[in-house]
């Protein structure tokens, strides 16, 4: 089994990169293939809305997504986590899922009727966190919604929202027993669901 993690903090040690290890630890702990992409180590853009992908599924900016389209369509699962920033994911993950248009195919005479390719093949899986400082779930605002709504427009199966509050400074979720538990229980419910899937 093959699982990406997608770490929407520029912080890598940061409150969404912890979570999101702890997620991944099951598909490690029982040997498959795994890895963990912190955007903020890349340099790509946004969507510049070309449609040169509308016929060939492949987006024609040269930049640090290019290598990540090929481990998306390679993977079975993917994790993606984002800090709240102003209700909403932040501006790295809000340009990765931006690009994962090219993976979409729209009716030529109508624009109502498109699919996305990974509905065609094995169905992927995927588990969303959402990360805030303040103590209550109305601050995650958008965070956790539109992360997994984009998952589901690309074909995913959601298995799981996490949304874990309260937690400011770098790592501080750590000390938060009952979100690292609730991450690595995740990660056993995705990894459950693919194999269930695939059996
Ligand atoms: C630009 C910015 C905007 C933020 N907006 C919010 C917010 O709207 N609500 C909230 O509760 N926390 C907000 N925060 C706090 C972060 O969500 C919080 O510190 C989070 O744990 C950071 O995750 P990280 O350690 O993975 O970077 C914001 C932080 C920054 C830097």
């Amino acid at each position: 089994m093959n699982v990406l993690g997608i770490v929407g903090s520029k912080r890598k040690r940061g409150n969404t990169a912890a979570l999101i290890k702890e997620a991944i630890r099951p598909f490690e702990e029982a040997g498959d293939t795994c890895e963990i992409i912190n955007l903020g180590s890349l340099s790509f853009d946004g969507c510049h809305g070309c449609e040169a992908c509308a016929t060939t599924n492949r987006c024609v900016i040269k930049d640090d997504m290019q290598p990540l389209y090929k481990k998306i369509r390679e993977a079975d699962a993917l994790v993606l986590g984002s800090p709240t920033y102003f209700y909403d994911m932040s501006s790295d993950m809000k340009k990765f899922i931006e690009r994962c248009y090219c993976f979409c195919t729209f009716h030529k005479d109508d624009r109502s009727l498109w699919y996305s390719e990974f509905e065609k093949g094995d169905p992927k899986y995927a588990g969303v966190i959402a990360v805030c400082e303040q103590k209550t779930a109305d601050n995650l605002g958008y965070t956790g919604v539109s992360m997994r709504d984009g998952l589901i427009s690309l074909g995913f199966r959601n298995v799981f929202l996490q949304g874990a509050l309260h937690a400011f400074k770098a790592g501080e979720i750590l000390a938060d027993q009952d979100q690292m538990a609730l991450a690595y229980t995740n990660g056993v419910a995705l990894r459950g669901t693919v194999l269930l899937a695939r059996s």
